[in-house]
């Protein structure tokens, strides 16, 4: 696996690789590598011939009082992950190198990206859409593989894809799940053991609404949304948002319809945890 750190020798040997007539499949990452990242790369191992990895924590899409400091980081143990899954390239920028002294572009891509996530964070998906549209140009690959996880992210990239005529197809991946149906984060690592037990509340919520969508028919989203709110609160988790959304436009619906999505952030502690499941 080759470690590169700085653009300009990336550049130079994705050059190489595409006078092979090579398809280059894209994970980008911010590290701290779980089962959700690797599956990311079998799956774009599946739609290419050579696959490039980023890590890179991306400070603009950190709010002022968010995690980006204390956020997970362990290279050497990363490394070796993705050596194992024989990933060809590791890309492994510096701050400085991503963005050197006067940078001054910003991408935006509007509607989708103020709500949900976007509200309780201002100026995230921008500083997603911006690294992302970055790596894409410096990588310049044929497919790329995003988790579920992020649901919202995913779409707006997609958005922004569409919109700005990029020559890359994304590919979207189903969420990994811990034994106990923790979604697997990064930020996972954050949770006392306490918290890490009374968070298994998030997926079972989730289960419980398409349970009772599918087995009692019931559609009402208020209905459901205001049960998974007490089941939640009931563990001590404190909501940020919970909604039943068109899976498209990401609008609250009115009647809950097999497709819909279910999007949740909840606090345990400090800890802010996203998680998502289809109706
Ligand atoms: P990060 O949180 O490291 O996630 C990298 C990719 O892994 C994202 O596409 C995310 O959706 C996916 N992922 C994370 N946990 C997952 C899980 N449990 N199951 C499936 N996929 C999972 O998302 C980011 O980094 C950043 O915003 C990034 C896109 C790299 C831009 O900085």
């Amino acid at each position: 696996m080759k470690i590169v750190k700085k653009i300009a020798e990336l550049k130079r040997l994705i050059k190489l690789v595409k006078n092979k007539k090579k398809i280059i499949g894209f994970v980008p990452t911010m590290g701290y590598l779980h089962e959700g990242h690797l599956s990311l790369i079998r799956i774009a191992r599946k739609h290419s011939d050579y696959v490039v990895c980023s890590i890179f924590v991306n400070p603009i899409q950190f709010g002022p009082n968010e995690d980006f400091n204390r956020y997970p980081r362990d290279f050497k143990r990363d490394e070796s992950l993705l050596k194992k899954e024989k990933v060809d390239l590791l890309f492994y920028p510096s701050v400085k190198e991503m963005y050197p002294e006067g940078y001054k572009t910003y991408v935006e891509v509007e509607g989708l990206s103020s709500v949900l996530c976007g509200k309780s964070r201002p100026g995230h998906f921008r500083g997603v859409a911006t690294v992302v549209l970055k790596l894409f140009n410096i990588v310049q690959p044929d497919i790329a593989v995003f988790g579920e996880k992020d649901y919202q992210q995913a779409l707006i990239i997609k958005q922004m894809v569409r919109d700005l005529n990029l020559n890359v197809k994304i590919i979207t991946a189903p969420i990994v799940r811990e034994s106990d149906g923790l979604a697997m984060s990064s930020r996972n690592t954050y949770l006392n053991t306490e918290e890490r037990v009374n968070a298994t509340i998030i997926n079972q919520a989730l289960i419980w609404a398409r349970d009772v969508f599918y087995k009692e028919n019931i559609k009402s989203p208020e209905y459901i949304l205001n049960r998974m709110r007490q089941m939640i609160e009931d563990k001590g988790g404190t909501i940020d948002y919970i909604a039943i959304v068109d899976k498209e436009t990401l609008e609250p619906v009115r009647f809950v319809k097999k497709g819909d999505r279910i999007l949740l952030a909840v606090y345990f502690g400090r800890t802010r945890l996203i998680d998502n499941t289809a109706v």
